[in-house]
């Protein structure tokens, strides 16, 4: 049942003609008001479907309001706390991703979504943890740099045999960092038949101890798919609030209960209500920026198909 709060802003969302976009590590509360939610490709997919609203609040962080304003620069893309910026898309500069490429001019330039618009501006081609590997082998080139996520560089690098080169040096999630095996083997051992379901941005030896390395999305089919009844999930904990909500039937157990990502949860019911109300704060991107980011966006997405 929802509160009082949460019919609001459903009464609000009518009236304004507004759809509520959310990232699987929004809280419950948010999760039960929106009307989409999903991993950054299923976002960047809905993100270029929503002709008929006419406001959109993104539930989520910086990079991918961004990305729905570079996929609809005609629309109003608000987010309701502004704070809410991914750490690791901030660790790469535009001047830097200009400096590999001067290094490596032969180089095809695959950035995960998780950056700045003036760093995907750089790109040749975007890609998320769900078609990360299937973006790179789609490639001509043979040589990659890649960033800024170093544990996503080295899960592609396993399965490809073209030269992966992250950038920047140590580009990192401080949320997928805080996995280790000895947590995970420890509940492993009290639920051995669990299959382990771990992000690409966990570390290399989190991801060697996996089951499946996975994106959040593809987390939430494997377990509605799956014949097994349980399952460890080494990804931030609400997208575990996720799983519950939708498949209440199977077991899903958080690898680590404080991988918290701080970042995603500034934004609150109260926030939502405001960014519908005002129409705050809005997401904007410089015209020629966005133009060029457009073209690597929508090469992801060609090539996602
Ligand atoms: P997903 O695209 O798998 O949801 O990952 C997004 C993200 O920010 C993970 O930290
Ligand atoms: Fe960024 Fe990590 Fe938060 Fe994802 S979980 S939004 S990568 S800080």
């Amino acid at each position: 049942m929802l509160n009082k709060l949460q019919e609001e802003i459903l009464n609000l969302k009518k009236e304004k003609n507004a759809i509520i976009l959310s990232h699987n590590y929004q809280t419950k509360e948010i999760q039960e008001i929106a009307d989409f939610m999903g991993d950054s490709l299923e976002l960047c997919i809905k993100a270029s479907q929503i002709d008929d609203k006419d406001l959109v609040v993104f539930c989520g962080v910086d990079f991918m309001a961004e990305t729905a304003f570079i996929l609809n620069p005609d629309k109003k893309i608000v987010i309701p706390d502004t704070g809410a910026e991914c750490p690791m898309a901030h660790m790469l500069p535009a001047p830097e991703v200009r400096k590999a490429k001067e290094k490596y001019p032969d180089a095809a330039v695959v950035l995960y979504v998780n950056t700045l618009a003036e760093a995907k501006a750089e790109a040749d081609v975007l890609c998320t943890s769900a078609n990360a590997l299937k973006i790179v082998e789609s490639l001509e080139e043979d040589t990659i740099l890649f960033g800024p996520d170093q544990n996503l560089a080295w899960y592609v690098a396993q399965h490809t045999d073209k030269e992966i080169i992250p950038i920047p040096e140590g580009g990192h999630c401080y949320v997928h960092k805080m996995f280790t095996p000895a947590d995970i083997l420890f509940l492993k051992e009290e639920h051995p038949e669990a299959p382990v379901l771990v992000h690409p941005e966990c570390n290399p030896e989190v991801q060697e101890i996996a089951d499946q390395v996975l994106s959040t999305g593809g987390m939430l089919q494997e377990v509605a798919e799956s014949e097994n009844e349980e399952f460890i999930i080494a990804t931030e904990v609400d997208m575990v609030t996720r799983l519950k909500r939708e498949i209440p039937d199977k077991k899903t157990m958080p690898a680590f209960e404080e991988a918290i990502c701080e970042n995603m949860k500034l934004h609150t019911l109260e926030k939502v209500k405001n960014s519908l109300i005002n129409e705050e704060f809005l997401v904007t991107v410089p015209e020629d920026i966005a133009a060029k980011a457009l073209k690597s966006v929508k090469r992801m997405l060609e090539l996602s198909k």
